[in-house]
Parts: C-alpha cells; sequence; structure tokens
C-alpha cells in the first residue's frame, strides 16, 4: 500500500523530513517507512500489557501506527518543538478515527536522556534519532529502570549504525533477538534489529 493510504488510515501527517541547524548530536526528522513498518510487525507481535516509548518520536507515524494496530498505551518523546506539535496536531485528527481505542498514545516535549522511563515501559523504538553518545545515556537510564523494577525489555532499532550495534553487544546485557529485513530494500542499514533482556 502507498505512504498516502496509510496516512489517510490513520488521518495523520508524517511525511518529510526536518533538518536540524548544525546540531552534532540531533539527527533529522524523517519517518520509518510504512512498508518497513509492516515487515517488523508480521513478525514481531506485542501483547497486551506492553507500554512501548519512541525516543525521537518526530510526527507520530510509529507511535500511531502502534496505538492503531496493538491498540497499547505509546509514549513518543520528541526535542523539536515544531515536529513536536506537528505530533500533537496529528493526534487530535487521528483521535477522531481511533476514539475507540482506550489505551493512551501520548507526546512528550522532552530530551531523550532526561525523559523519566516508567516503570511500565517495556518496549523502546529507535529510528537513528542522534548520537551513540546519546543513545548510550538513554541505554543508561533504561537499564536503572529495570533495576528498580525488575521485567523483560526490548529495545528495536531501525536503521542500526555500527557505532549503536557495537554498544548494545560490548556494554550492554541485552541479546540480539531478532533481524527483520525490509523487503526490495536496496540499503543494507534497511533492517530493525530487535534486542531482548531477561
Ligand atoms: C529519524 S527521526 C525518527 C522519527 C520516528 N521515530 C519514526 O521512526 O518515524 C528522529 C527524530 O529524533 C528527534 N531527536 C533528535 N534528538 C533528540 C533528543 N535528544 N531527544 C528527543 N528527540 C530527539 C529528531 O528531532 C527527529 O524528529
Amino acid at each position: 500500500m502507498a505512504e498516502r493510504k496509510y496516512e489517510q488510515r490513520l488521518n495523520i501527517r508524517t511525511t518529510g523530513l526536518r533538518e536540524w541547524r548544525n546540531h552534532p548530536h540531533y539527527n533529522r526528522y524523517e519517518a520509518t517507512p510504512y512498508q518497513a513498518l509492516e515487515a517488523l510487525f508480521s513478525v514481531y507481535r506485542l501483547e497486551k500489557s506492553d507500554e512501548v516509548v519512541d525516543f525521537g518520536c518526530g510526527r507520530g507515524r510509529v507511535s500511531f501506527y502502534i496505538h492503531n494496530r496493538f491498540q497499547v498505551p505509546v509514549t513518543g518523546v520528541e526535542v523539536n518543538d515544531k515536529t513536536l506539535e506537528e505530533a500533537l496536531d496529528n493526534k487530535r485528527s487521528y483521535r477522531y478515527i481511533a476514539n475507540h481505542i482506550d489505551a493512551p498514545i501520548r507526546f512528550d516535549f522532552a530530551l531523550a536522556e532526561q525523559y523519566e522511563v516508567d516503570e511500565m515501559d517495556n518496549i523502546f523504538y529507535f529510528f537513528n534519532p542522534f548520537s551513540v553518545d546519546i543513545f548510550k545515556r538513554v541505554v543508561r537510564n533504561i537499564l536503572e529502570s529495570v533495576e528498580k523494577e525488575k521485567r523483560s525489555i526490548d529495545l528495536i532499532l531501525y536503521y542500526p549504525l555500527g557505532s549503536y550495534k557495537r554498544f548494545m553487544a560490548k556494554k550492554t546485557p541485552f541479546k540480539l533477538l531478532n533481524k527483520v529485513k525490509v523487503p526490495g530494500a536496496q540499503d543494507k542499514l534497511e533492517k530493525f534489529l530487535i534486542y531482548r533482556l531477561g
């Protein structure tokens, strides 16, 4: 299905790019392709008890897609104020067609590295949002949260860079659970890595 059809179905607008002006650590806005999300969630299922955080959620595509498909609580965290405003506009239009879904969908204007991980959060999504230095801080926060409240955690990377992969393999207790390729992708980084802890 074309991107436009998914956007119409969810009643949102998430296409396009937004660049940062010379920010050394924050990456630009660009949404995960719907085709990639379809590939991921054809093999990876969420349970009703799961709670998802999309770090660097942008205009919210992944958050809306997951919320709509699995009806679980989702939190998007975004630091660009214009982009966050667009996510909130999308939430208003999305709720016209998804008012029947009880699970909350929230967007926080926050730095990912300062987000206070909730003890119920257990699935964390990253589409290459920031430098590996920030990624390390976010993962450290997740691990501290697990120390306080033991639970199984999944961490999903889309378009995984070598620096993220090396950090995950060498410096964290996460194990690589699965790799999901996107059918027809030309770029070998267009894939998902799913890591699990516990
Ligand atoms: C590649 S986009 C991914 C968007 C969305 N997750 C998706 O997959 O459709 C990365 C987003 O991360 C945001 N970002 C960058 N650094 C951030 C930070 N430190 N805290 C929160 N968001 C950040 C950017 O503004 C951008 O919107």
